[in-house]
């Protein structure tokens, strides 16, 4: 915990709050982090209407992915945070790899059966949001989410690594398990019955596509002016339009938020 909270440049908080771990659990005294602020951009970065490579938010997106891809410092740039709900609305939120998009929306990979699967079932709406500390960028994608045809989570899965593949079958995601050894057993087992075979991907595994109704594109500034530019996906294009929502490309109108 102690080099954690240097590596921030919070030694003073640290003993402060954290005198001893037991202590620190007993302590009443919330860790303070109201000095933890980053400069981003100067005014003259701002991001502003001129600036959209694309009145197409999918086309805007994959410009910021590339830019993302060009920087180093990202480790995972397709990591995203994925928000679903259920059926009463008690949200759940988890880091997730979209693995590729188009015009139609953005795909991802993982078990039907899990917590997130249950949540769409029940309530097929989410939202992802990446968030690319180094370019001081987030983007956040909402719409209604739908099952993958079976034949596209056969070609990705198939795709994968063996031992991602075995992973799938070992792993009933989000189901409680007694303890790691039992993983391990698992694996084995499977290791061992696929080991000249194909592993026949689960019925239980599979992707999704999320189809954008509102895409938000933010940029910070150091001065907290941050610029967020929305996209909305009217369903007719002869929708009239406030004097403040602007014209995008085919059925996407876009608008300036306050940050
Ligand atoms: C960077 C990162 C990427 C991940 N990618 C995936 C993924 O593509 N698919 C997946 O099922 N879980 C992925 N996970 C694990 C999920 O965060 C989560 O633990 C798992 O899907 C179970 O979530 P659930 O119980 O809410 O359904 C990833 C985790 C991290 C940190």
């Amino acid at each position: 915990m102690f080099s954690c909270l240097v590596g921030l440049g919070l030694r003073g908080l640290a003993s402060r709050t954290f005198r001893s771990p037991g202590k620190a659990r007993k302590s009443s005294c919330p860790m303070d982090l109201g000095s933890l602020r980053k400069s981003y951009r100067g005014d003259e970065e701002a991001f502003e209407e001129k600036h959209l490579s694309s009145l197409d938010p999918i086309k805007q997106f994959s410009v910021w992915f590339e830019e993302a891809l060009r920087c180093p410092s990202i480790g995972e740039v397709n990591a995203m945070c994925l928000a679903t709900c259920t059926s009463d609305g008690r949200p759940s939120a988890r880091m997730l790899l979209l693995k590729g998009f188009n015009q139609e929306g953005f795909r991802f990979f993982t078990n039907h059966e899990s917590r997130k699967g249950r949540e769409l079932d029940s309530n097929p709406f989410a939202s992802i949001v990446f968030y690319w500390e180094p370019l001081n960028r987030q983007v956040r994608v909402e719409g209604s989410v739908e099952r993958l045809p079976e034949k596209e989570s056969e070609k990705y899965f198939h795709s994968r690594p063996k031992s991602s593949q075995i992973g799938a079958v070992v792993s009933r995601q989000s189901t409680v398990i007694a303890d790691r050894e039992y993983l391990r057993k698992k694996n084995a087992e499977f290791e061992e019955v696929y080991c000249e075979a194909t592993v026949p991907k689960p019925a239980y595994w599979g992707g999704y596509i999320l189809k954008p109704e509102v895409m938000e594109f933010w940029q910070g500034q150091t001065n907290r002016l941050h610029d967020r530019i929305v996209f909305r996906y009217l369903p007719s294009s002869s929708t009239p339009l406030g004097p403040m929502t602007h014209k995008g490309a085919g059925n996407w109108v876009y608008e300036r938020l306050a940050p």
